[in-house]
């Protein structure tokens, strides 16, 4: 008869990772969702020591105390503070692991299409830290399509466009592979930095993220408003004074902010879209694009990028858990899993990782 110890070193838990810019998302098969929190850690500037994660210094952010910073250690998709990312990812992993100190986890996470192989050796050392006895990698773009329903055993092309917060993937995939991609380092959070420069420049009032993520999400949209001058009051800090103060922002001051922001994302599609050959052009041309990412939450966008590039435009249910929902698919056919995942621990071991990725 096994014994209860044994019997517990059986159980894995694989678990699919996508560690975003803005949130990381973890889904765990068998369990789905469990876990979606900022990629956010709080650090006492004293001793540099981390005092939250994830949702818990989010809530710190912008009324932090005099001696906490809340810092993002992911940038434009990728690791951009080495030390900080490991622990924030080893914190989430063991909040979303099954109970039980047994268990082995196996994982599958998210890449940017153009990653080089110091960014995915960083996230890789990251991952094994985080007490992932095995990781697959695989690029963002496949995981937001078969997340969003697009089968592996599909001839046909089909087209995915990520926007995240930091950045957006655009990628054409046909038969479980990625045909074409681009990736740039540009995303939603565009928006709120630039509602952010336009409030303290025209209007002389410094406001925090929570402000402009509550404009962009419940105020900004891609379409020319009805009535221009529908306002909302904002409150943060004067520019001249430096009191607390508030402004009355409109509609038509808005719009024409989001719709530049967008109009660049749109731009970009549109662009990679010509460099299809005309098979793959064929396909996407009755297909059209699916939209995934928080970008594709933000009101109007999906029938301004239909306008835009003239074909049809779909958004899946829960845009942002595409990628995650992608990946955890993954584990029900190990044999696709080997075939898309790129782990190439050969080349990642003779990349160098300089002192701060
Ligand atoms: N309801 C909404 N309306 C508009 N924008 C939204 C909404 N909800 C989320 N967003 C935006 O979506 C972005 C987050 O999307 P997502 O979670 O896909 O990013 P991420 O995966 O962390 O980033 P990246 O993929 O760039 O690394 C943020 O910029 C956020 O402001
Ligand atoms: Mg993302």
């Amino acid at each position: 008869m096994l014994k209860i110890s044994s019997l517990k070193k059986l159980v894995t838990d694989s678990m699919a990772i996508d560690l975003g810019t803005a949130s990381t998302i973890i889904a765990v098969k068998g369990r789905g969702i469990v876990l979606d929190e900022p990629s956010l850690v709080a650090i006492n500037e004293m001793n540099e020591e981390i005092v939250a994660f994830g949702q818990e210094a989010a809530d710190m952010s912008g009324r932090e105390g005099r001696d906490v910073a809340v810092r993002a250690p992911m940038i434009g998709g990728v690791v951009g503070d080495f030390e900080r990312t490991k622990k924030m990812l080893a914190y989430f992993v063991k909040k979303a692991k099954t109970g039980g100190s047994n268990i082995a986890i196996q994982g599958v996470m998210s890449i940017v299409s153009d990653v080089t192989h110091v960014e995915q050796r960083a996230l890789l050392n990251a991952a094994e830290d985080a007490g992932i006895g095995k990781v697959f990698m695989m690029e963002e773009g496949l995981a937001a399509a078969f997340g969003a329903g697009v089968l592996a055993t599909d001839k046909r092309a089909s087209a995915v466009v990520d926007i995240g917060a930091g950045t957006t993937n655009i990628a054409v995939i046909a038969k479980g592979t990625i045909v074409h991609s681009t990736s740039d380092r540009y995303g939603s959070n565009a928006i709120n930095d630039a509602l952010a420069t336009h409030i303290r420049r025209h209007r002389g009032l410094q406001v925090g993220e929570e402000t402009t993520e509550f404009l962009k999400t419940n105020f900004a949209s891609t379409f020319l408003p009805e009535d221009l001058s529908t306002s909302i009051e904002i409150r943060g800090r004067d520019v001249q004074t430096g009191s607390p103060g508030a402004v009355e922002i409109t509609a038509g001051e808005v719009y024409p902010i989001v719709e530049g922001i967008v109009r660049r994302i749109a731009l970009r599609v549109k662009d990679t879209l010509t460099e299809l050959r005309p098979e793959v052009a064929a396909d996407i041309y009755d297909r059209g694009v699916i939209l995934t990412g928080g970008g594709a939450l933000l009101e109007g966008i999906d029938k301004y990028l239909r306008e835009f590039i003239k074909l049809p435009v779909t958004v899946p249910e829960e845009p942002r858990y595409a990628i995650v929902n992608g990946l955890v698919k993954m584990f029900d056919d190990q044999e696709l899993l080997e075939r898309v995942a790129s782990n190439e621990l050969s080349i990642l071991q003779n990349a160098e990782i300089p002192f701060e990725v």
